[in-house]
């Protein structure tokens, strides 16, 4: 019984599993092929980790670095997934004085069910920027007994 109501909340975790990626690489300073110092993504990264130690959503919302998403020339760059969501690519973000307005556009992500993040009423910040909005993968339920 234990091991079910493990199983179940583990399921439930994973159902309304919300990611916000952020780029790690971007505004980088290279020389002979290094990077100098900690770049402005690891910046931002930090200012959102600090900030979200307050966030009401730390506990649903995992804050994961990535290596690149491929909007290098837009930097700083982050995006939210979830499942049953649209996926959001922000690019342009200043790397100090973004991560409020970042977090405030995630809870708005998190609280709508299909994740839409409408134009007017986003932060201030995140109302230019966006280089991607991309659908959600569905799974039709199939009736089996119409095959
Ligand atoms: S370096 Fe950040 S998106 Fe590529």
């Amino acid at each position: 019984m234990t091991a079910a109501t493990n199983i179940s909340t583990t399921s439930c975790f994973v159902d309304n599993y919300h990611s916000l990626f952020v780029c790690k690489t971007c505004a980088s300073v290279w020389e002979d092929g290094r990077r100098l110092g900690e770049s402005g993504g690891q910046k931002l990264l930090q200012q959102l980790q600090h900030l979200a130690q307050d966030w009401d959503l730390r506990n649903k919302f995992l804050i994961k670095e990535v290596e690149c998403m491929s909007a290098c020339n837009r930097s700083c760059v982050v995006a939210f997934a979830a499942k049953g969501k649209l996926t959001y690519l922000f690019g342009d973000l200043a790397i100090d004085g973004s991560a409020s307005a970042v977090l405030e556009c995630a809870s708005q992500y998190y609280a709508n069910p299909d994740g839409l993040l409408p134009w007017s009423e986003r932060p201030e910040l995140l109302k230019k920027g966006i280089l991607a909005k991309i659908p959600s993968i569905t799974v039709e339920k199939v009736n089996t007994t119409e095959i």
